[in-house]
């Protein structure tokens, strides 16, 4: 049984162009670009963009103007524009910026989560507690990311319960939803569909998103699998843009052009224009000077 509706989470200004190794070369204009690309979507339907992460800028020096871009966007009134925040540092920032939204991120490998975030999964947790406790007095939603449930590039297989248990501490800490990274892309159908069976006996599928890298294909076999199990809230990045800097090898997210044709073949409303999303894939592209990772988008006429 399919959704009628669905929620597409555009991750491309973030995830996308965290690791895109051509924007240093565009300097300043790298926060124009990245302004434009947010307005664009902001005009296609989306209603939720991730906007920047405030994050160590000696980490990710692409999202060091997260607080520039942030603060000259034009907000549109029916888009949540959100961002990373790791620590009280990173939600300080995005409550200057006045983020709409903000999310916290760890991952069900302690290797993955040293690396990208310098503690281990506990302590992980415990740095959220005070994030989330002051970004509720603002009255911020939290969202979550957890990142390698399918497979770790370090530690190989993630276990469903450990997913699952990571999951369901976020939430009884006052995320409204955890986004489940397949950070690897390494998911088949099949282990989708067996880690979300075993969440679904303690989680609401609503508070569960999908959020599947690319880059062994799978990632639109996946998301048909997860919709076929009450999953109603998909990310996807503009263009496909992206990887990770910690994952060696992994590509971007799966495209967001071809994530609404498949939902409109399937008939579920995602309230979001692909043509208009598709001409922006194709203006970020030749700005960055590289090939859209979208299959869809190549075969639409772009003026
Ligand atoms: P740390 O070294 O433990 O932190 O890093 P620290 O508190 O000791 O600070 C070290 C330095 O970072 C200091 O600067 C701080 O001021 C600075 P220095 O004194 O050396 O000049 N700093 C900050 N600067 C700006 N904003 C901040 C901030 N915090 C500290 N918020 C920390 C810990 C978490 C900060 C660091 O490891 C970090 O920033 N990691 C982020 C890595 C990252 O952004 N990865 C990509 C996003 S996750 C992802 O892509 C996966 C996802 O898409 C899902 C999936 O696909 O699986 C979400
Ligand atoms: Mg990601």
């Amino acid at each position: 049984k399919l959704p009628k509706q669905v929620t597409i989470f555009e991750v491309g200004p973030r995830d996308g162009l965290q690791n895109e190794p051509h924007l240093a070369s565009l300097g300043s204009q790298a926060t124009t670009l990245k302004i434009e690309l947010i307005n664009a979507l902001s005009e296609t339907g989306l209603r939720h963009i991730e906007s920047g992460a405030f994050v160590s800028p000696k980490m990710i020096p692409t999202m060091a103007d997260s607080s520039s871009v942030m603060s000259q966007i034009n907000r549109q009134p029916q888009v949540c524009y959100s961002a990373l925040t790791p620590n009280l540092k990173g939600l300080e920032a995005a409550i200057n910026v006045n983020a709409n939204e903000i999310a916290v991120f760890t991952s069900c490998s302690e290797t993955f989560t040293q690396k990208n975030i310098n503690a281990s999964i506990s302590e992980s947790i415990k740095r959220f507690e005070p994030v989330i406790a002051v970004a509720h007095q603002y009255l911020l939603p939290i969202r979550a990311y957890l990142s390698c449930v399918m497979d770790c590039p370090y530690e190989g297989k993630t276990s469903a319960a450990q997913v699952t248990s990571i999951a369901q501490t976020l939430i009884d800490m006052g995320c409204y939803q955890v986004s489940l990274g397949d950070t690897i892309g390494t998911g088949t159908p099949l282990r989708v569909a067996y880690l979300l069976e075993a969440m679904h006996k303690q989680i609401t599928a609503s508070a569960i998103a999908v959020h599947f890298h690319d880059s062994y294909g799978q990632a639109l076999a996946n998301i048909y699998q997860a919709l076929q199990m009450e999953i109603t809230t998909i990310d996807s990045s503009v263009a496909g843009l992206g990887g990770c800097p910690y994952a060696p090898g992994a590509s971007g997210n799966v495209a967001t052009e071809d994530v609404l044709y498949l939902c409109q073949g399937l008939g579920i409303d995602t309230g979001v224009d692909l043509k208009k999303v598709s001409a922006i894939g194709h203006t970020i592209c030749s700005q960055l000077g590289i090939r859209s990772q979208s299959k869809v988008s190549s075969l639409i006429a772009h003026p």
